[in-house]
């Protein structure tokens, strides 16, 4: 276990320095990453690689000192394991099978998880024997709503019409795919949390297309019941949830829940988000990765903002969503310098 102001923020204390790390911090933006990426037959072999997805990991850790590491992995890692048929395609993004009604989702292979998946848990292994002990590591998995949405869009989705007719056509067969998913979910995060992840984090990319009638349902529940069966098999790691774009939502989800940290993304208002939750509950976020690229004086002032606004709660700096390809490097080594001199 490590001690440093990253879990002590996500323990709930304020801290002098406010932790600062990156959402998708390992990726194309790094020369360095796409040095290793670019001798890689696919990207689902990369992440099953795991002194390679060990490598890329640190790459942002030893170039900006970044507060915490993430394993480097992915969402769809997990329909993976189960058979949907999982491509990235170069510059198309993902491909799976689409799931129709009739796709017979067998409960055997919730227990092939653990063996599919093992690559992960030995890239942890190993990227936690490198990383000094003040340097917590993330682990992660999509939350059930948002990799749904690929099982059944078969991609990247704009408005994810197929899955909310499912949700609304199909009610009895979307509530058993989610409590399928729910359970893989926490398969996945337990080798995770086995292998020495000190955190864990749920990302819920596409929560923003749940109506806001169905968000307890399949927002809010879901993650309850990971949250409750990660604690019930005995692991204590801080549980970070984000639930994109869901907007006056995160009051109950941070109320309901049960995580123990918040992310927001950037249509979110920081003094709104500092004002509306709960007391001491720690926040994640959240500056726009477009203002991050742009960089100049707006960057500056939006970080300043963010850091004002949670001046009196425990705060991880980061971006409201991923770190996008055309990132200069020179703006995350200013946005770092920024958080750290406050
Ligand atoms: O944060 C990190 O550095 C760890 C690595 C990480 C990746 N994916 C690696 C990746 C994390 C945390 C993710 C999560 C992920 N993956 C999410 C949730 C976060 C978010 O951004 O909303 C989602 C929705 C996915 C699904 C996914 N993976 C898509 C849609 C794509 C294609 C689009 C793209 O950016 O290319 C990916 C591929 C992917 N995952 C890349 C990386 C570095 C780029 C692929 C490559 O290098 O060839």
């Amino acid at each position: 276990m490590t001690s440093s102001a990253f879990m002590n923020t996500l323990a709930g204390k304020k801290t002098t320095q406010t932790p600062i790390w990156v959402m998708r911090q390992a990726g194309r933006y790094l020369t360095e990453y796409r040095a290793v990426r670019q001798n890689q037959k696919d990207f689902i072999s990369f992440c099953l690689n795991p002194e390679k997805a060990s490598e890329v990991t640190l790459q942002p850790i030893k170039r900006f000192d970044f507060d915490a590491a993430i394993i480097f992995s992915d969402i769809l890692m997990l329909p993976w394991a189960l058979d949907r048929n999982v491509h990235f395609i170069t510059g198309a993004g993902p491909r799976l099978t689409p799931l129709s009604l009739d796709t017979n989702l067998d409960d055997k292979l919730l227990d092939q998880i653990e063996k599919r998946l093992s690559p992960v848990g030995r890239a942890i292994e190993l990227t936690r024997l490198s990383l000094s002990v003040n340097k917590p590591l993330i682990g992660f998995a999509g939350a059930p709503w948002t990799v749904i949405t690929y099982m059944i869009e078969g991609g990247s989705s704009r408005d994810f019409a197929e899955t909310r007719q499912w949700l609304w056509l199909n009610p009895k067969e979307f509530e058993a795919l989610f409590d399928y998913m729910t359970q893989a979910t926490i398969n996945f995060l337990s080798i995770q949390a086995r292998s020495g992840a000190d955190v864990l984090m749920l990302f819920d990319s596409w929560a923003s297309a749940v109506p806001a009638e169905r968000r307890d349902q399949f927002i809010v529940a879901p993650v309850r019941k990971i949250v409750r069966a990660l604690r019930e098999q005995g692991n204590k790691q801080p549980i970070i949830g984000f639930p994109k774009g869901i907007g006056e939502g995160i009051i109950a989800y941070s109320e309901k829940a049960e995580i123990d940290a918040l992310a927001i993304d950037h249509m979110a208002d920081a003094e709104w988000v500092d004002k509306v939750l709960p007391e001491n509950m720690p926040v994640q976020g959240n500056l726009d990765p477009l203002s991050l690229l742009t960089g100049g004086s707006q960057m500056m002032n939006s970080i300043d903002y963010i850091l004002d606004s949670f001046k009196d709660r425990p705060h991880i700096f980061n971006l409201g969503h991923g770190i996008t390809p055309l990132t200069p490097i020179a703006n995350v080594e200013q946005m770092v310098q920024q958080v750290r001199k406050s």
